[in-house]
């Protein structure tokens, strides 16, 4: 028995190897039978369907069987038979079961129908549910799409660093990393913090993004991606918002604003497509526990293109809206930045499909973004999706040196934590342009769960490190 070697479940349930004996290992899902026979479902995780053991009770040591319950993983040896019953159509009638590991009656995921959030409290074995299997392999699938789509078009993945000396980007607070004895922190002799004695002999921190050494990149290789941690340490407890995120970011040379929107339109909708011809097993299963409407509204994006819309337009439809009495939480008027609800506004009521809001006013806006001839706006670019707000935030960068420079200094960023990059445009600059995605935020979409916690094995937020 020992020769035949295991086959995963996802193969087993496709095999048409019927009469042969095969081994399957994985972890029961429910056990359930009479005096006669057991049926017991195994997952091993490679599909969120399982396959049917059937145990003839008379073959197996009873105290064998009565160790067999939810959770315990087992190797099975057996001959693969048609199903006599009806929702599977293979499944195995067992010769030899082992148990490798038992699970007690303390274990906690006995039942179906456990709360979500009552399954954030046991990340640790959330994955074992179906519900987190099919988010966590649409989530691998996702990365692997990206991949794809980059390397087919011809860009390559760059790793820019995760520690960083610098907050060029004014994305947000950041996470500082240090060495020094927090409980007897040394002084200067003008009561500053004494960083010459920390690790990189100055103050250091967690980056929020890839963007600044991605540009370097691009402007050598041509196209570049990121694809990695990034970290973000304001105290915002929303549905959207981790404190450790994944962020994919594009950085192509010879890109203007609009090469820059159809790229991000494409990149979109390649990853959509991907998730409904290789996920489909595990969309349907999401789709038929929480979101009837979640396959109807991917191919709802595929089938229609962004709309494209200025950023002092949109401020004209919220006004006229907020004009007719609809009510925001925020104010809004020429110059605010968007909240949410404002975003969801424009794509859920008003347009009813993605929209690409770009031009936003130069002071909410990061200084290396290119500046317009009106003097006010930036060709910023923000892709607003349905049930997410915003997806993509990106620009076409300011690529004239002076302007850069007077701007990073109205916006106070110092040029000895620039000056690497202000060599971009001091030698051979070029028109460029460049996106972040957000990857929870692509598959909170994708998976159509509504908390952003549900999608990353181990979600870290304020007050929430745990696992
Ligand atoms: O709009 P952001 O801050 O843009 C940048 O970081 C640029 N450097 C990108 C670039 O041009 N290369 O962030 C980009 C995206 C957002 O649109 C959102 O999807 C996601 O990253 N994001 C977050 N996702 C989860 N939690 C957070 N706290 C996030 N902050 C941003
Ligand atoms: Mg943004």
């Amino acid at each position: 028995m020992d020769k035949i070697k295991r086959t995963s479940v996802i193969d087993l349930l496709k095999s048409k190897d019927l009469g042969k004996t095969v081994c399957v290992k994985g972890w029961v899902r429910t056990k359930r039978g009479n005096k006669n026979v057991a049926f017991i479902a195994v997952n091993d995780g490679s599909t969120v369907n399982n396959i049917q053991v059937v145990a003839d009770v008379a073959k197996f040591d009873e105290n064998v069987l009565k160790k067999i319950t939810t959770g315990a993983s087992l190797c099975v040896y057996g001959v693969l038979v048609e199903s006599q019953g009806s929702g599977q159509a293979v499944e195995i009638h067992a010769e030899t079961i082992e148990i490798y590991g038992i699970a007690d009656e303390t274990y906690p995921l006995q039942k179906k129908g456990h709360s979500i959030e009552f399954l954030r409290e046991i990340a640790h074995l959330r994955p074992r549910t179906n519900t987190f299997g099919a988010i966590f392999r649409i989530r691998h699938n996702m990365a692997f799409a990206i991949h794809k789509f980059f390397h087919e078009r011809g860009f390559f993945y760059f790793h820019t660093p995760i520690i960083t000396a610098s907050d060029c980007e004014g994305a947000g607070q950041m996470f500082q990393v240090t060495t020094l004895d927090l409980k007897n922190i040394q002084k200067t002799s003008d009561g500053s913090v004494d960083f010459s004695e920390d690790f990189y002999g100055k103050p250091a921190n967690l980056t929020v993004s890839g963007q600044l050494e991605g540009e370097l990149a691009a402007t050598a290789l041509g196209q570049i991606y990121t694809f990695g941690p990034t970290f973000r340490a304001e105290n915002s407890n929303t549905p959207r918002h981790l404190s450790e995120f994944w962020m994919i970011e594009p950085e192509m040379a010879f890109y203007e604003i609009d090469d820059n929107m159809q790229l991000a339109e494409d990149f979109i909708k390649y990853c959509i497509r991907w998730a409904l011809d290789n996920c489909s097993d595990d969309i349907k299963s999401l789709a038929s526990r929480f979101d009837s409407e979640l396959i109807e509204r991917l191919e709802f994006v595929l089938a229609n293109d962004f709309v494209r819309l200025k950023y002092t337009e949109g401020i004209k439809i919220l006004e006229k809206t907020v004009a007719e009495g609809h009510k925001f939480e925020f104010p809004i008027y020429w110059g605010a930045d968007l909240a949410a609800e404002h975003e969801r506004f424009l794509v859920e009521q008003h347009f009813k499909r993605p929209v690409i809001l770009t031009d936003f006013p130069k002071e909410i806006k990061s200084f290396y973004m290119k500046q317009n001839d009106d003097g006010k706006t930036v060709r910023a670019m923000d892709v607003l999706f349905p049930k997410i707000g915003e997806i993509i935030g990106g620009s076409q960068r300011e690529e004239n040196f002076e302007k850069l420079k007077k701007r990073a200094e109205e916006m106070e960023v110092p040029d000895k934590d620039i000056w690497w990059y202000m060599d971009t445009r001091r030698y051979g600059t070029v028109p460029h342009s460049g996106f972040g995605l957000g990857f929870e935020r692509l598959i909170l979409f994708v998976t159509g769960m509504t908390n952003i916690r549900d999608v990353i094995p181990f979600p870290r937020t304020p007050k929430s490190a745990e696992f």
